[in-house]
């Protein structure tokens, strides 16, 4: 067959339609989306590494750490068991619900109904994208914070919705600033994006910010979503609080959670929504037409995960706030000051003055070797700051803020950028 064949339509098969001038690959929503974040920065690190440069990345986050090794047996145990081989349930394991909600009893002091509070995800980030589709029509308004995790964005931009920026600023502690929308605003949103503890700013939120917001959102009707993929990683030995654990919140409310960041399980796939029945519902209706399901061994591991001994998050805390520290004294000592964050495994940290979040990280890669991600990456209120995932371990980090330290004075060089 030819070209021109294959543009014909078939005998038989009529018109193509007024209009119509042959394939098109790419829907205009595509468009719509901004580079994917990390794709870019990707790029540039193998640019950089393939001039031969030794690469420190504190770009993305996935855990250096392996999956513990109870985790991992007990999935390879399920994985051959031919129970596990065929198409899992929509909605998930019962006996994973039913692990999830006693985690939530246990962990937050929140009764959940397994069968209709507990949904599994296919990690929160399937979650994220489904639950949009779910519960917002083209033209809605979304309230999502900013800076962010940019799949926030790109998932209510996919759904034909407008994201509306809220945002994180230190002055609040980067909590989502929602009094500074005009009312005409937050009366048309029709869903609130939250995400603490917080990615990229490491903050926390207080039960009495979670009461506030739920009470915002109540008295403009709007839907809440707190996305806690990094609840179980509080630093400072206060653990975060579930935005559901406030009266009323399962109203109009919904979390996301992830068994990536806890357990080191970012390759394996698994998460869940707990919450307000009726939006999972509806996001169980969007993922029966677009998944099938949590492989089965794998919430099996889930389960071993949730039910079986919690040392290995406490030893992951110990980690993780072991890293925290050496970092912001070393860059300290090399005479970048940097805030310790009080739970993730991110640092936020100021760019010097005299550069931006994008001259600030093209310095880091061109002097030192080392890959930050620039702020402004995460939405218009993130410039001004660079993020640094701690997902490598403490003698890299010391040779990091080391490299810092003898490429001198920071005023004293150009300023490449990597826009
Ligand atoms: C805030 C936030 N939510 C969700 C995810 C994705 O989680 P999962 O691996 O469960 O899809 C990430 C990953 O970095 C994240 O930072």
């Amino acid at each position: 067959m030819n070209s021109t064949d294959r543009t014909a339509p078939a005998a038989g098969c009529g018109d193509r339609g007024p209009g119509k001038e042959g394939f098109r690959f790419r829907a205009g929503r595509i468009d719509l989306l901004p580079p994917y974040l990390y794709a870019e920065l990707d790029r540039l690190e193998a640019e950089t590494r393939a001039r031969g440069i030794d690469i420190i990345s504190f770009g993305v986050g996935d855990p250096d750490l392996p999956t513990p090794p109870h985790i991992v047996d007990s999935i390879c145990a399920a994985a051959q068991d031919p129970a596990n081989h065929r198409y899992p349930t929509y909605d998930g394991l019962l006996d994973f619900r039913r692990a999830v909600a006693d985690w939530y009893q246990q962990r937050f002091g929140v009764g959940l109904d397994p069968e209709h509070e507990v949904l599994t995800l296919i990690g929160a980030k399937e979650g994220i994208g489904h639950l949009l589709w779910a519960v917002v029509e083209p033209g809605d308004l979304v309230l999502v914070p900013d800076p962010a995790y940019p799949v926030y964005h790109s998932q209510v931009v996919l759904a034909g919705a407008t994201p509306v920026p809220v945002p994180l600023r230190a002055e609040h502690d980067f909590l989502a600033d929602l009094d500074s929308l005009d009312s005409g605003i937050a009366d048309r949103a029709r869903l609130i994006v939250l995400n603490y503890p917080n990615n990229p700013t490491g903050a926390s939120a207080s039960l009495d910010f979670f009461h506030r917001v739920l009470d915002f959102a109540l008295r403009h009707q709007c839907l809440l979503v707190n996305d806690c993929v990094y609840s179980e990683l509080y630093l400072d030995g206060n653990p975060p609080p579930s935005l559901l654990a406030v009266d009323g919140a399962k109203e109009a409310a919904v979390e996301l959670h992830s068994l990536s960041k806890t357990y080191n399980m970012t390759g394996w796939r698994l998460g869940f929504a707990v919450g307000n029945r009726e939006i999972l519902n509806s996001l169980l209706s969007v993922k029966k037409n677009c998944d099938s399901g949590a492989p089965q061994a794998i919430q099996r591991g889930g389960i071993t995960a949730l039910r079986g001994p919690q040392g290995c998050v406490e030893e992951l805390r110990a980690t993780y706030r072991r890293r925290r520290d050496l970092a912001v004294q070393a860059f300290s000592r090399a005479g970048w000051s940097i805030t310790p964050s009080p739970a993730t495994f991110y640092l936020w940290a100021e760019v010097p003055p005299g550069y931006d979040s994008s001259t600030w990280a093209g310095w880091l890669l061109e002097r030192t070797g080392i890959v930050v991600t620039p702020g402004q990456g995460f939405g218009e209120y993130g410039e001004g700051y660079v993020r640094l995932a701690l997902t490598l371990g403490e003698e890299r980090i010391a040779e990091a803020a080391e490299r810092v330290a003898r490429a001198g004075s920071f005023a004293a060089h150009g300023r490449p950028n990597i826009r």
